[in-house]
């Protein structure tokens, strides 16, 4: 019930003992009493409760903050320090965005949707808009298309490449990738000669960055948002 924002921990457990609460049909005022989340219903003053213990978030990812899990560090601010503390437990980022980053960042604690999207098995595509310095050629869009080497065992897997404007010694660029390696956009364009000097994720797999968030602002997905998110996968 707290985790459904009906109160603190402790007006949760004074709502239960006053009887407000029912667990199929029966008044439970044991605050400890344990319920089976799969298959209980539990009314709160007549109104039924529906609980998912897995929580989906999308952020806008601002530069300047870590993509961690939690505060490693004092002197760094991370993704998760600028979310409230309590809009669910066990609460991770899905992959990394570098600190200069931003956009698309996913949190949640559904570990098993996390490595579905992450596996290059499943080849979800993440796309990214860059602004680049360099000189843009036919010849490297088809090579970052291809693939190329950016110093690991294996060039990269196959992108998908889109022009968007160029001009003298520079270029903006849609680029959209099956893997997460460190650093991957920014060593891609570095193989072609180039050097990133703004990167944003728009989208991973169907799931696209809501452009009416602000930086820094997330929500939760849409029941609509998590089946694009599934189907992404299959
Ligand atoms: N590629 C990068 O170089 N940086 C990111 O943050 C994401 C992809």
């Amino acid at each position: 019930m707290a985790d459904l924002q009906l109160g603190t921990r402790s007006n949760v457990r004074t709502l239960i003992r006053r009887g407000q609460v029912t667990v199929n049909g029966n008044i439970i005022k044991q605050p400890e009493y344990k319920i089976d989340e799969d298959n209980d219903i539990v009314d709160f003053n007549g109104r039924r409760l529906v609980y998912s213990r897995y929580k989906y978030y999308m952020l806008y990812k601002p530069s300047g903050v870590v993509t961690a899990s939690a505060s490693k560090d004092a002197s760094e601010t991370t993704v998760m320090d600028i979310l409230p503390s309590d809009i669910g437990r066990n609460l991770s980022p899905v992959g990394r965005l570098d600190k200069d980053s931003e956009g698309l960042l996913l949190i949640t604690n559904d570990g098993e949707l996390a490595h579905r999207l992450l596996s290059p098995k499943k080849h979800v595509f993440k796309t990214y808009y860059a602004e680049c310095d360099g000189i843009i050629t036919q010849e490297k869009l088809l090579a970052l298309e291809r693939g190329v080497d950016i110093g690991d065992d294996k060039p990269t897997l196959p992108a998908k490449v889109k022009l968007l404007e160029s001009y003298d010694n520079g270029y903006k660029i849609e680029l959209s990738i099956s893997e997460g390696r460190f650093h991957q956009i920014k060593r891609m364009i570095e193989a072609v000669g180039g050097k990133v000097t703004y990167l944003k994720r728009l989208s991973m797999g169907n799931l696209k960055l809501d452009e009416t968030l602000k930086k820094g602002e997330f929500r939760e997905l849409s029941a609509e948002e998590l089946q694009i998110l599934e189907k992404t996968m299959n």
